[in-house]
């Protein structure tokens, strides 16, 4: 188990009699402002790192997005927001590509810590900061722009839940033993909207077999309603998951909830807290119909290859590029690497968008039929 529990966690659970619900866990390991996992952010990414994202692999990953997003930021004033900007290698590669093109680059990311290392990033690849770059606290009342993410939404806190014949309890942490800070599972009775939501996705996809162990993305749910809500332009977001079927399907019976230490990957996740990731698959189905209840319009929901396969990623793949850059787009491709499990979904709301090549691009390669 987890003997080695720091004390500033132990501190905070006392502080909570010992007890709190998993997503308020999920929440201190990876952001308490000073022990929290990404507030280490010279650890965190890239090859020395815990894992390896698709910026961290390619610029071309960024090109070919900032391509695709052309003509969307042109028509929604210049302004680009990105929500979770890791150590800012994307908004480094879109600015580079587009130039002037981009208004302002909004950074919106919930760990105060990384700001240093996005701005180091940026400036190290000739992005004026002061004049083009913004790190927002707070949202406006309407958010005007292109808003994107890469791998933000599996980092948000997830409720976890256990079936039992008709039973849903939701599973906290405790101290097992004070004396020794040990950390524990402890399942107790869902509230009513734990409760309310579990068996509403238990009557589409059960039946489920006892002891069923998954996650409710409670907070991207709210997140992608609250973008959504005050959007006025294109959202467009990039994660490992997928629909509700294959999220929740019977057979997968302990949810999708792992760590990642040094590129490795555990289902430890009350080992080490602030010391490892903590990250769960993306329910693609409760994203989309947040967005669509908070007025959104779907554009598509695709692969991560079928997306840039489609808007020319191979085009910018000249001969210049090494045997190994070659490979890394191979990673960004492959249907056995990131190519098939990473989707791409995209929605707008108060734009018209009939006039963007995206938007027809992604109708060619939509498959929201399986959300
Ligand atoms: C797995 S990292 C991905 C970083 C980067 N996008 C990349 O692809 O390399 C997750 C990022 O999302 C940020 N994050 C998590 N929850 C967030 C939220 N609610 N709003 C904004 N940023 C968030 C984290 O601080 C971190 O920068």
């Amino acid at each position: 188990m987890n003997p080695e529990t720091p004390d500033w966690m132990g501190n905070f659970l006392s502080a909570n009699q010992n007890l709190v619900r998993f997503d308020r866990f999920m929440q201190a390991a990876l952001y308490d402002p000073v022990h929290g996992y990404y507030s280490r952010a010279d650890r965190v990414f890239g090859p020395e790192g815990d894992f390896v994202t698709a910026p961290e692999l390619s610029s071309l990953f960024g090109r070919t997005l900032a391509c695709a997003l052309r003509e969307a930021i042109k028509d929604c004033g210049g302004h680009i927001w990105e929500f979770g900007a890791g150590r800012g290698l994307l908004a480094r590669d879109i600015l580079t590509e587009l130039g002037d093109e981009v208004a302002c680059y909004h950074i919106v990311d919930v760990s105060g810590a990384l700001q240093t290392l996005q701005r180091e990033t940026l400036q190290a690849g000739g992005i004026d900061t002061d004049a083009r770059v913004r790190w927002e606290t707070q949202l406006p009342d309407t958010l005007e722009g292109v808003l994107i993410g890469n791998e933000v939404l599996d980092a948000m806190p997830v409720r976890l839940f256990a079936w039992n014949a008709g039973t849903v309890c939701e599973r906290f942490v405790g101290l097992s033993d004070a004396a020794q800070r040990t950390l524990a599972w402890q399942d107790l009775p869902a509230d009513d909207e734990l409760r309310h939501a579990v068996e509403s996705l238990h009557r589409t996809h059960g039946p489920w077999p006892d002891d069923y162990v998954s996650e409710w993305p409670e907070q991207a749910i709210a997140f992608v309603r609250t973008i959504t809500q005050s959007l006025k332009g294109i959202a467009l977001f990039v994660d490992y998951g997928f629909g509700a079927c294959e999220f929740y399907h019977p057979q997968r019976s302990t949810g999708t909830l792992v760590a990642h230490h040094r590129h490795k990957m555990s289902d430890e996740v009350l080992d080490r807290p602030g010391e490892q990731d903590i990250t769960a698959h993306v329910d693609f189905s409760a994203l989309f119909e947040a967005q669509h209840a908070a007025g959104g319009e779907l554009l598509g929901y695709t692969s991560q290859a079928a997306f840039l396969l489609h808007n020319g990623l191979l085009d910018k793949l000249d001969a210049s590029f090494s045997p190994a850059r070659r490979q890394a787009v191979q990673m960004l491709v492959n249907p056995s690497e990131m190519g098939e499990l990473f989707k791409v979904m995209a929605w707008c709301r108060g734009v018209n968008p009939d006039n963007w090549a995206l938007t027809r691009t992604l109708a060619q390669i939509d498959r929201s039929r399986q959300l």
